[in-house]
């Protein structure tokens, strides 16, 4: 018998067995495999900015692959070989008016500036060209980030008139510390990969043609980890950045219970049953 394919929320499609391809008027595009989702953001005529749309499924990819049981591992890139993301779509911004985009800052921001953040699975930025403004900000809400050689970083924002604003002035200095972030943020400078893995902003720089091989190999070398003890392990390295050390010890202790009961563990546990 066809199998139908299984709609997932209004952004995209899903066939049985967990494989997923964007429709047509999307503007990303999410295929799962070896428990790796990888995403590409689908707009490199302009440079993948993000508009309306884009930044709407992103926060809708989010909570379906955090739902889906098909994947443990989610990679972000963007399309093309020019940018990740040029950032926040100034063209659609320059069409609305102050009081569109005031509505829209009041009712959007607060499900965008966490969206990718707040997921329980670990997700990975694979930064394949310009990162600016918005989209560095998404990059930081990544747990992890690999850059390519032609990679270019900048938070542009306070050049603009504004200042980032979709997490960028706190996930920064908690990534690289108050100082350099300060410098970052007030020049609104360029830099390249090499200084970005200086700084600590990503993990590490390969040669263009490597990244997508790197970047779902470190995937599939987290996807292959037991499902219950990542999420618990993101859960309790996040509140590090949140808490201070006791409240952050007690998180950890919080998050290390439930693997008690994990699978996983029991099935290790039986592994040694009777060894002395
Ligand atoms: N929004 C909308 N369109 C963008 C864009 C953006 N952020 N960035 C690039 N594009 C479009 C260009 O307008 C151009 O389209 P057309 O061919 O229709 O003119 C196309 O992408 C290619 O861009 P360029 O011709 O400019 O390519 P380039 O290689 O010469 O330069 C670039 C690339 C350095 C990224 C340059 O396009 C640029 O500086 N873009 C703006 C980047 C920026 O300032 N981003 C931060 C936005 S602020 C933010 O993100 C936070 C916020 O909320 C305000």
């Amino acid at each position: 018998m066809l199998r139908q394919p299984k709609q997932y929320g209004m952004g995209y499609t899903a066939l049985n067995g967990g494989r997923m391809a964007a429709s047509t008027t999307d503007v990303k595009r999410v295929t799962v495999d070896d428990g790796v989702a990888l995403v590409t953001l689908t707009r490199p005529h302009v440079m993948n900015a993000l508009n309306l749309q884009l930044r709407a499924e992103i926060i809708e990819f989010a909570r379906d692959l955090d739902a889906d049981p098909s994947v443990s591992v989610v990679v972000i890139t963007g399309e093309g070989d020019k940018a990740f993301s040029a950032g926040a779509d100034l063209k659609e911004r320059g069409r609305r008016t102050t009081a569109e985009l005031y509505d829209e800052r009041r009712f959007f921001r607060s499900r965008w500036v966490s969206a990718v953040a707040s997921m329980a699975k670990p997700t990975i930025a694979a930064i394949n060209g310009y990162c600016l403004g918005g989209g560095l900000e998404l990059a930081l809400q990544c747990d992890l980030r690999l850059a390519s050689e032609n990679a270019t970083f900048a938070l542009p924002e306070v050049g603009l008139g504004f200042l980032p604003g979709a997490g960028g002035t706190q996930r920064l200095p908690r990534e690289i510390g108050l100082q350099k972030a300060k410098e970052l943020i007030l020049t609104g400078r360029r830099f390249d990969a090499h200084e970005a893995e200086r700084l600590g902003i990503v993990l590490r720089v390969v040669p263009r043609e490597e990244l997508m091989t790197a970047a779902m190999a470190l995937a599939r070398s987290i996807a292959r980890q037991p499902r219950m003890s990542l999420i618990q392990a993101k859960l309790a390295l996040n509140a590090s950045q949140e808490t201070m050390l006791s409240g952050g010890l007690q998180a950890e202790n919080e998050a290390w219970l439930p693997c008690l009961l994990s699978d996983a563990w029991q099935g290790k546990l039986k592994r040694f049953e009777g060894s002395s």
